[in-house]
């Protein structure tokens, strides 16, 4: 019998505990023995659970219980979760989370505490919820330079933007849902603001780079709360959809890793991913493209993830290195955002003269939208792969009156 804990009794903790008791035997036949959850860790008491006789309050009871070898986070943040993981790995015990801001924060020293012990820290759930994409990224992907990975990897967000572009709810009612249905995170700043998106593409992007850390609170981000109806509208006519994407790129000019709200094509693959789905294309240098999608939050999808990870480890007791070494390798991991190609959709009012565009953004192409929203002047630059993040910063010094700019993908 393999006895684990899981440590905080919320939306996941909670999936986790039913997925292991509803496929209770399919796993007991995988594993060869038992998979049982003997602990749960909360400071709150849950009277009307099926779990309830086995929460408890004192954190001995799992890290000092030997018969405990695997334990899972799902605590979030990075205060009681960092200590708490920090606990069980120095027991020796391997620790398994969904929580991207304690991995995407102190996943250096984490990976490294658990080699150290001889356990593992799996992180599988952190990014894309049920969506396989760590361990693709780590093992099956592992023979090819990574150019690009491209990601829709928040579903309130993209919640939220579906809601508004197909049934023309407003932003607050659109949060309002996502949150009753146990997507967004306790702040959902998180979600909104891009954070959450951030963590997760700085974990991506660390894997991509061999385990070269890259700091989330580097990145630049925008979020979504500045996306109007008007903006749909303006997807509606170009043929796109708006989606939050995390993206990482290694090229020519170096890595660049950012979040922000872009133009994608309705007929590109990612464009096909709606409500709570996350969508991550992944371009290798021998595969080409590789796309996983699927419910990216939620409850019993991020716990399918969890548990996926709690069965490895149970199936491998001694250390079997899932996750490579990270390693600090400074700010320069990353190149300067400033110097990043991008193109653009740019909304001014149409009292603004064309000189006045041209004079902003010269030698930059520019090309007019397929529609403008009255009283607007709507133009796309940077098409030919000629303007700078820093060329668009200075370009856009020259208004006061900007309606909306949104990068094209
Ligand atoms: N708040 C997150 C989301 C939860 O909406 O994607 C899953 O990480």
């Amino acid at each position: 019998m393999k006895s684990i804990a899981i440590l905080g009794f919320g939306v996941v903790g909670c999936g986790v505990a039913e997925v292991i008791a509803m496929n209770h035997d399919r796993i007991a036949k995988r594993l060869g023995e038992e998979l049982v959850v003997k602990k749960i860790l909360d400071i709150r008491e849950f009277p009307d659970s099926p779990f309830a006789s086995l929460v408890t309050t004192k954190k001995e009871e799992v890290f000092e219980d030997p018969d405990i070898s695997i334990v899972v986070e799902t605590i979030g943040g990075a205060r009681i979760a960092y200590e708490y993981t920090k606990m069980a790995l120095s027991a020796g015990k391997t620790v398994v989370t969904s929580n991207k801001e304690l991995v995407s924060t102190h996943g250096v020293e984490l990976v490294k505490l658990a080699r150290e012990h001889n356990c593992n820290y799996l992180f599988e759930a952190s990014v894309g919820g049920g969506i396989p994409i760590i361990r693709p990224l780590h093992r099956c992907l592992a023979a090819n330079k990574v150019e690009r990975i491209a990601g829709i990897v928040n579903g309130t967000t993209n919640y939220i933007l579906t809601q508004m572009a197909e049934n023309g709810s407003d932003f607050d009612s659109a949060l309002k849902e996502a949150q009753a249905k146990g997507y967004a995170e306790a702040n959902p700043s998180a979600d909104i603001d891009g954070i959450d998106a951030q963590r997760k593409i700085a974990i991506l992007s660390t894997i991509a780079l061999d385990g070269a850390y890259v700091d989330p609170t580097k990145l630049f981000t925008v979020g979504i709360t500045s996306v109007t109806t008007k903006d749909m509208e303006y997807a509606k006519e170009m043929n796109a959809s708006i989606k939050l994407l995390a993206v990482f790129e290694n090229g020519e000019d170096g890595a660049f890793a950012y979040v922000a709200p872009h133009l994608v094509s309705k007929e590109h693959p990612l464009a096909c991913a709606n409500d709570v789905f996350n969508a991550i294309m992944v371009t290798g240098n021998a595969v080409g493209d590789a796309m996983f999608y699927g419910q990216g939050a939620g409850k019993l999808a991020t716990a399918s993830a969890v548990v996926g990870d709690v069965m490895d480890a149970a199936e491998h007791a001694e250390r079997d290195a899932h996750v490579a070494e990270w390693f600090n390798a400074g700010d320069e991991v990353l190149a300067p955002i400033e110097k990043h190609h991008i193109s653009v959709l740019l909304r001014l009012p149409d009292s603004v003269s064309d000189d006045a565009v041209s004079e902003a953004f010269p030698e930059i192409s520019m090309q007019p939208c397929v529609y403008e929203a009255e009283g607007e002047k709507a133009v796309i630059l940077g098409k030919d792969g000629d303007m700078t993040e820093a060329q668009l910063a200075v370009g856009l010094e020259s208004f006061e009156n900007v309606i909306s700019v949104i990068r094209i993908f």
